[in-house]
């Protein structure tokens, strides 16, 4: 009886109206927040039409278990969690398949943002939660996981930003709607970007598009992922320009000038796991040694 009723529906009117009122590129209502999580080193909350998600991060921190550090690289620990309340059948709080691989995902997605390579043997770990949904979680979670990632102040590439593209009603459109996801005829592809660069970092296709279809599809997908893009930087430079803020940075910085500077990341853990706390005092040593040498050899 439910399917009857939505095949009935108009997804797309003459007008080129959709159910919710919006064109076929039109981006739902967005509003990003910075910095909602004091207890996080970075955190973000994310409204996109019915969809409210908020992202934490928290290190570069010491990766445990020990045996999971990468010597090479920093690990991105990515958990994409539905509150039970977030849809209309209550969701089990176990997280599920679906879970695991949109967390999956989305790790191999800010890995290719976050230089990495600065942070050997240590894990970040980004939490997002979905508080509602409706359609294009992970894009999502994603967004505002790359705004909170941007508010700890890990350095990467660029913001990812991501937008979904879609079908129905025989319609190609952005950003769709659970109820657009539910078409018969519906796709639904999450796209990632890294804007500045235009690499790819999702991609994922539920259903299936024909070649016309995707070559117009595509540009459609990278468009509103540079509108997002532009929402994520005004939203960071809406935090970062506060006086709060601007107060906030100057306490920290009399604060640590007063106190014994301790490094957030442990210098030994961080150059790598063979590294004893005496291998490094020797390695110091020898560095000294080498310099005392070259000093010596400059002047003579
Ligand atoms: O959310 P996203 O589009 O990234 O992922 P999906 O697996 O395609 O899920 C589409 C939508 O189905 C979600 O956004 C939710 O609105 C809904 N959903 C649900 O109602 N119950 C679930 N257990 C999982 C998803």
């Amino acid at each position: 009886m439910a399917k009857k009723k939505e095949e009935e529906l108009t997804y797309v009117d003459k007008k080129g109206k959709r159910l919710d009122g919006r064109g076929l590129t039109d981006l739902r209502p967005i509003k990003i927040e910075v910095g909602v999580v004091p207890r996080a080193d970075g955190s973000a909350y994310l409204e996109w039409g019915q969809n409210k998600v908020v992202a934490a991060v928290y290190g570069p921190k010491e990766c445990l278990p020990k045996h999971t550090a990468d010597p090479l690289k920093g690990r991105v620990n990515f958990y994409y969690r539905m509150a039970t309340f977030s849809v209309p059948d209550r969701k089990n709080p176990k997280p599920g398949r679906r879970e695991t691989e949109i967390s999956k995902v989305c790790s191999e997605a800010l890995q290719k943002a976050i230089f990495l390579e600065q942070f050997p043997n240590t894990a970040i770990d980004v939490h997002v939660e979905i508080l509602d949904a409706n359609a294009g979680t992970r894009i999502a979670g994603l967004t505002a996981a790359a705004v909170a990632l941007a508010d700890a102040g890990i350095p990467m590439r660029g913001v990812v930003a991501g937008c979904t593209v879609g079908r129905a009603g025989g319609q190609i459109m952005l950003d769709v709607t659970k109820e657009e996801e539910d078409a018969p005829d519906a796709v639904d592809i999450p796209i990632a970007i890294i804007p500045s660069t235009e690499e790819i970092v999702l991609l994922q296709m539920d259903g299936l598009f024909t070649k016309a279809e995707w070559e117009k599809a595509l540009p459609l997908g990278l468009e509103g992922c540079k509108k997002i893009a532009k929402l994520q930087e005004a939203a960071l430079k809406k935090r970062f320009e506060t006086k709060e803020f601007l107060e906030s940075v100057e306490a920290e910085r009399v604060s640590e000038q007063a106190l014994p500077q301790k490094p957030r990341v442990n210098p030994v853990v961080a150059a790598g796991p063979m590294l004893s706390a005496d291998a490094s005092e020797t390695l110091d040593e020898e560095n000294q040694e080498m310099e005392e040498a070259l000093e010596e050899e400059v002047e003579q």
